[in-house]
């Protein structure tokens, strides 16, 4: 039997549970024994590691978050730690890992390769949307869907109460939530870190809107751009003359029942991941694009920073 691992790394995402139970039944599928690695590269130092089954996944798929668990782990970018992992994975037999996280996850496994030959598969799973290389991430479709609902109900208060309401989406240095979300929810501005803006510019016919019977504003901004949310709505106070509140989004945008999209993806990702892993595709990342999903190396994953969308900006830029 040939022995196979998966661990989650970086910020969880609703849809990495239901990827560790196609992983499990997948991998029994195959043939393969399946192990789960605990909270990330930390797991695999501490040899928190186990052969894992059918009963091990049951009931999962609904939940957000991931049943075993991930972390940022500082120790596994040092070598001292990486040499301890390999023991580990080697006194298990274990000699394919599937990894679901980030960019900065893929970066730590390619070392690991380069020194231990473990091969390896990155499904990248992110909801900042935020990985070169590939247009979806797992879990950005659930994060929406709880951006959707926050914005529709915020919608519902500010509209009775004449006020503007300065909702903060995450993302780090990427904008793909904030103008997604502002796309799809009708709001009056957004805000991200890809584009400079000039608040005096809204003025004008921000006002005028007023006067025409305008009673609230919705305004959609990224957590990376230059100013804070509480700037955005002194500036609705001070500049427009309408009330403000803000709401940032915060943690619940990364937790919530996994939505079909991020429940189909996991399957697929997955799928392809350990496909790609038995026919020797030794060090690469799943990735899916506009011609379906493709095996990229770490190299062109990692070495640029992507970029957002160019028709999705042209939709914001046209405002
Ligand atoms: O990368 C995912 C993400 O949720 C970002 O959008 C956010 O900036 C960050 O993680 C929050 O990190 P933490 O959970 O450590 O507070």
């Amino acid at each position: 039997m040939r022995n196979i691992a998966i661990l989650c790394s970086g910020g969880d995402v609703s849809g990495m549970n239901p990827a560790l139970k196609h992983f499990v039944e997948y991998a029994l599928q195959k043939g393969l024994t399946p192990f789960f690695i605990y909270d990330g590269y930390e797991g695999l130092i501490d040899n928190n590691i186990k052969k894992v089954s059918y009963c091990d996944v049951a009931g999962i798929i609904t939940r957000g978050g991931t049943k075993i668990g991930s972390a940022r782990s500082k120790r596994f970018t040092q070598k001292q730690y990486r040499i301890i992992a390999k023991q580990n994975l080697d006194a298990l037999g274990i000699e394919m890992l599937v990894v679901l996280g980030g960019d900065g996850s893929f970066r730590g496994l390619d070392i690991f390769y380069k020194e231990t030959s473990i091969k390896f598969c990155g499904i990248p799973a992110t909801i900042d949307n935020d990985i070169n290389g590939t247009d979806y991430s797992l879990g950005v479709d659930t994060a929406l869907n709880i951006i959707k609902t926050s914005i529709d109900a915020i919608r519902d208060t500010a509209s009775s109460f004449k006020r503007a309401f300065v909702i903060e989406t995450m993302g780090r240095n990427c904008g793909y939530l904030a103008l997604v979300s502002h796309l799809t929810s009708g709001s009056e501005l957004c805000l991200i870190p890809e584009r400079e803006y000039d608040l005096k510019s809204y003025e004008e016919s921000f006002k005028e809107q007023i006067k025409n019977g305008r009673r609230y504003f919705i305004a959609i901004v990224s957590e990376g751009i230059k100013q804070d949310s509480s700037e955005i709505a002194e500036w609705f106070e001070e500049r427009i003359g309408m009330e403000s509140r803000v709401s940032i989004l915060g943690h619940v945008q990364r937790g919530g029942n996994p939505t079909i999209y991020d429940r189909l993806m996991a399957y697929k990702f997955v799928t392809h991941a350990v496909n790609g892993l038995l026919q020797g595709k030794d060090e690469s990342v799943i990735c899916y694009t506009k011609s379906g999903f493709e095996f990229k190396s770490i190299e062109e994953v990692t070495s640029k920073t992507k970029e957002l969308d160019t028709e999705l900006l042209s939709y914001l830029d046209n405002q």
